[in-house]
């Protein structure tokens, strides 16, 4: 089909993700009741929680949501030793007792707003934004905002420990490294782009300040 005009392209584009959710059967009812065991880590309005090493879910595309879910309950994901934190959330993903609850937990996360990560604190602001367009920007967008039909996620609503920690996480191998880790090993491969400390300080200053 073709259409020559744009609004009403834009109206089809919409209805088809609309049937698509529905097909899919997310109940973002069932989700929002799901997300009642989230809370107490993440957050009322999924803004994440520092203080207790939990990031913002708020602002991630629900295909991401689902996939982390799904790595976290199979051990693609927090089940290395040296994971000590990831093991915490291996743990409540096992409470997500089927696909659908997954599904649907992940739905209604997806349409609640993103919030801020947080202040950028003091960095080099030019340099950050150098190093982060030659090495980050092709897959997590020009200001950090994620670029679901390549699975990068938001960076942007992310706070700065828990930036750190993944970044370091996929250097090191703890994330990223499982055979089934598709797009895991995507990441990983990039977390060596970044030459200094500097640089990495200077680039989660560039997303912070997002
Ligand atoms: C006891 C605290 C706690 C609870 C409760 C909890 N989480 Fe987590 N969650 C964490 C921590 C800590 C991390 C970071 C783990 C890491 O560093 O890999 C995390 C990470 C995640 C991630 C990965 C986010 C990303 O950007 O990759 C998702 C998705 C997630 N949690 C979803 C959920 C859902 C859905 C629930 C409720 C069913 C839940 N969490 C309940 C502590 C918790
Ligand atoms: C080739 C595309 C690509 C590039 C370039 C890239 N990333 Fe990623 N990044 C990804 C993908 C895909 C994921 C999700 C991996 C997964 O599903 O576990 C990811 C995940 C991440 C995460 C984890 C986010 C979370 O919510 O847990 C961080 C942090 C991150 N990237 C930072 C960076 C930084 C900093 C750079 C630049 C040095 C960068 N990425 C470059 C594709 C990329």
């Amino acid at each position: 089909m073709i259409f020559h005009d744009t609004k009403m392209k834009w109206a089809f584009v919409c209805l088809a993700y609309t049937l698509a959710a529905f097909a899919h059967g997310q109940d973002l009812e069932a989700g929002k009741a799901n997300y009642t065991t989230c809370v107490a880590c993440h957050g009322a309005d999924a803004t994440g929680n520092p203080a207790l090493n939990a990031p913002a879910l708020a602002g991630q595309s629900a295909d991401y949501l689902a996939r982390q879910i799904g790595h976290y309950q199979s051990g693609v994901r927090g089940a290395d030793a040296r994971d000590t934190v990831g093991r915490q959330m291996q743990g409540m993903a096992a409470t997500l007792a089927s696909p659908e609850a997954v599904a649907n937990v992940a739905a209604y996360i997806a349409s609640l707003p993103a919030g801020d990560g947080g202040d950028a604190g003091e960095h080099d602001t030019r340099n950050g934004e150098v190093q982060y367009n030659a090495a980050c920007g092709a897959c997590h967008g020009a200001n950090a905002q994620g670029n679901p039909s390549l699975n990068a996620p938001n960076l942007a609503s992310l706070d700065e420990a828990y930036l750190r920690r993944q970044y370091a996480n996929f250097q090191q191998g703890i994330r990223g490294s499982h055979p089934d880790d598709k797009y895991g090993r995507q990441m990983q491969m990039m977390s060596s782009m970044l030459a200094t400390d500097k640089d990495l300080d200077d680039v989660i200053g560039f997303i912070l300040a997002q």
